[in-house]
């Protein structure tokens, strides 16, 4: 597609490494060549909760191909990350891999064989003998030790408790989320390579600075002797963000084995040593007047954590800002448990905090008799209650998303009435939900060059994860250059390259646009002055007063401001007459401090969702799914649709299907495989809708943009159990959803 000038900004261009992925040319973490490699392959722990009492390798170390066998009673010397103290660099783990003789999670690393090649290391791996002394596994909160001391997160506005007591008519349920696993197509996977004293890493990271960082505090390096790189990931939705114990083994065993070491995280440990999102257990308490006003919320929360590591689910976080509600108390505990230490996953803390307050929302809608969207609207928050004064939102367009949503749905037509809306066979169920998702922005550095030959170079320490980055740095480029998309080179996923951002939550998008903005217009400004100062400058010639002409570069041609740009000189020809190749500029932004402690940010958003329940034969299906989303300016029509639509199939999985289970014999995660972990897949999934309502935020940077990674997926799970009670009269309260429950419901309903 060519575009030129301001219509860049919005259209839906096609991701410019497109091409680059779909004909495999694309090479993610472990496609790198590599000459002289070796293979690890990690001994894994079969129990939850051992002291290793022995480690026999005597076999497996003579195996053939066998370079070298690393576990605690050998390991070279790592750290923990300084970063825990400060929180400027994180890992997904603190404890570093083989630190001591305990197993703290079924599938935690108790050995690396390291072969010549993969197969070798593998039969190797598997004939290395571990004795444990085991103890009791715990993973689940009723097996737990009751928590002590006050709990993780304490919120309170307000009286919760009189204003609950004392209420008309009250909600008073509790919502099990399970634990979820991440599973992207590409796996975690890490080459690592030494050249003397500095490590390269080839990764598959949301993060490469950090991650550079992480390394370079666990390894005891210099941070410029360590240099991450993945310039593509095949996802990550969040288990990506932090680096995990792989990584630093693949480092330790290419050092000591001095060859280049790949490692690649099997499918079945994808479930243990790489994060996971944790269950959540959360009582909801809603006290409201008869006719639907909120007069108080007590949110509760029980949430596992690892044994070697904390990882908060600020699951509580949204309800003390997404209503109006005067009293509020909100409070979560978490439990460490013999599991891997959870992490982010796709909206975290929002996404499973939605799910109890939009359910109980929709219980309580159904006990007063009233419209669900009614009772959203009753207690529309004009501003954020959960700071102390309130804060007003930067831009709050939600109740245009409600409507728009419902029009759109034709929601005025749906019959209250549980099982009252039929089509042939099959009954179905409408549910919708609010839909919400921070938004903010961090600092980053951006260096922009144009080049003699008329092209452009975009660089930066950031890296797109799939979700369009690439394509919306050379969008701003392109059009305050107007140099054409394709001859725009954008260049990412090096932790050498000028400081980014790591991709999460939502921010990279808010982040990147104002610096990319600000070196493109230094770069052009060294290109005016050029063209100023150039021996035969046509714009030599004084203006007005003698000052020179003011010049803007327009369609890739300097002109001057008040002419059309084919009077002027394309800028290669600036550069050519000064014998220079190229002109750049680096240019690093940041938030105003002052403005994120004025306004409350957040995208909003509202989700429908129809269910069709075919009881002759029990199959529930999502059969139509709208998502109209208030996300400021959408950089992009195309990645940014593409972000909302995939989240949504995400969230149907999470409604339906996704559910990690642990045998409580040895604490593995029994479905550790794409045959029983299920995931939506296409047959799951209906004609998908998304509408954006575009206000831009220009509180949060020039173009109004905020990010939109995680949103999609806000509002989905409650949005398809209210349509599940609504076809069938059972209330899903844990998920997923299954079928064994509609049944069960059915017959006691029958
Ligand atoms: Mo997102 S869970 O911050 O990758």
């Amino acid at each position: 597609m060519s575009t030129s000038g301001n219509s860049i900004i919005g259209a839906p261009i096609q991701r410019i490494e497109g091409s680059l992925k779909v004909t495999g040319a694309a090479r993610y973490a472990v496609d790198h060549p590599m000459d002289n490699i070796a293979f690890g392959v990690p001994v894994a722990s079969t129990v939850g909760n051992a002291r290793i009492a022995r480690i026999d390798t005597s076999i497996a170390q003579r195996m053939p191909g066998v370079l070298t066998i690393i576990h605690h009673g050998n390991t070279d010397q790592l750290f923990r990350p300084a970063g825990q103290l400060e929180q400027s660099s994180r890992a997904g783990e603190v404890r570093p891999p083989f630190e001591d003789d305990k197993v703290y999670y079924y599938g935690q690393y108790v050995a690396v064989v390291v072969a010549n090649t993969f197969e070798q290391a593998q039969d190797a791996a598997a004939k290395v003998k571990v004795q444990y002394e085991t103890q009791p596994n715990v993973v689940e909160i009723a097996d737990a030790p009751p928590p002590q001391g006050p709990p993780r997160i304490h919120y309170a506005r307000g009286n919760a408790d009189p204003a609950f007591e004392s209420a008309p008519v009250k909600i008073d349920e509790t919502y099990v989320l399970p634990p979820e696993t991440h599973n992207p197509m590409e796996m975690h996977a890490t080459i690592a390579k030494w050249e003397g004293e500095k490590v390269i890493l080839y990764e598959s990271s949301q993060g490469v600075v950090n991650h550079q960082h992480v390394l370079s505090e666990m390894l005891g390096i210099p941070v410029d002797q360590v240099q991450v790189l993945s310039p593509f990931c095949g996802s990550g939705f969040g288990g990506k963000l932090f680096p995990w114990p792989h990584s630093l083994v693949a480092a330790m065993a290419a050092k000591r084995v001095n060859r280049p070491v790949k490692f690649v995280v099997p499918r079945a440990l994808m479930f243990t040593a790489v994060g996971h999102r944790p269950l959540t257990q959360q009582r909801m308490r809603i006290g409201a007047t008869q006719d639907g006003k909120l007069l108080s919320i007590h949110h509760d929360v029980f949430q596992p954590t690892s044994m070697v590591d904390t990882y908060v689910e600020a699951a509580t976080g949204v309800t003390t800002m997404l209503y109006s509600c005067e009293n509020l108390t909100a409070n979560q505990t978490l439990v460490p448990m013999n599991i891997g230490t959870p992490t982010p996953m796709r909206g975290p803390g929002i996404v499973p905090g939605l799910f109890p307050l939009e359910s109980a929302m929709d219980e309580l809608a159904i006990k007063l008799n009233l419209d669900p969207l009614e009772l959203r609207l009753k207690n529309y928050a004009e501003q954020d209650e959960s700071f102390s004064p309130v804060r007003p939102f930067s831009s709050k367009h939600l109740r245009e998303c409600y409507q728009i949503g419902a029009e759109k749905f034709g929601w005025s037509k749906r019959t209250p009435q549980v099982g009252s809306m039929k089509s042939g066979d099959e009954i179905l169920g409408w549910g919708m939900a609010t839909a919400t998702w921070h938004a903010s922005r961090g600092s980053a550095t951006v260096r922009v060059r144009l080049n003699a030959d008329g092209t452009a170079r975009a660089t930066c320490a950031t890296q797109d994860i799939g979700t369009g980055t690439y394509t919306i740095f050379a969008q701003v480029v392109s059009e305050k250059t107007g140099i054409p998309i394709d001859k725009i080179e954008v260049v990412l996923g090096d932790s050498s390259l000028p400081d980014g951002p790591t991709s999460g939550g939502s921010t990279v998008t808010a982040t990147i646009l104002p610096a990319v903005s600000a070196a493109t217009n230094g770069a052009i400004d060294r290109v005016i002055a050029a063209a100023q100062t150039m021996p035969s400058s046509p714009f030599k010639r004084a203006g007005a007063g003698g000052d020179p002409p003011k010049l803007i570069m327009t369609a890739g041609r300097i002109h001057v401001a008040d002419q059309p740009p084919e009077s002027g000189i394309p800028f290669q020809e600036v550069l050519a007459q000064h014998r220079l190749a190229a002109l750049e500029m680096e240019s690093r932004t940041a938030p105003d401090p002052t403005t994120s402690r004025q306004f409350s940010g957040h995208s909003f958003g509202a989700q429908f969702i129809e269910v069709a329940w075919d009881p002759g034969i029990a199959r529930m299906r999502v059969s139509r799914a709208l998502t109209v989303i208030d996300a400021g300016k959408i950089i992009n029509h195309r990645t940014g649709r593409n972000q909302i639509l995939g989240a949504v199939v995400m969230g149907i999985g999470m409604a339906l299907f996704e559910e990690t289970i642990y045998d409580k014999r040895n604490a593995k995660p029994l479905n550790n495989n794409f045959a029983d972990y299920i995931v939506s897949t296409n047959a799951d999934i209906p004609d998908l809708d998304c509408i954006f309502v575009e206000y831009p935020d220009l509180h949060l940077n020039e173009y109004g943009a905020r990010g939109i990674g995680e949103i999609g997926l806000a509002g989905i799970a409650s949005a398809v159990t209210m349509a599940v009670y609504h076809a069938t009269g059972v209330r899903v309260r844990k998920l997923p959803v299954r079928i064994e429950d509609l049944i069960a419901g059915q017959q006691m309903t029958a």
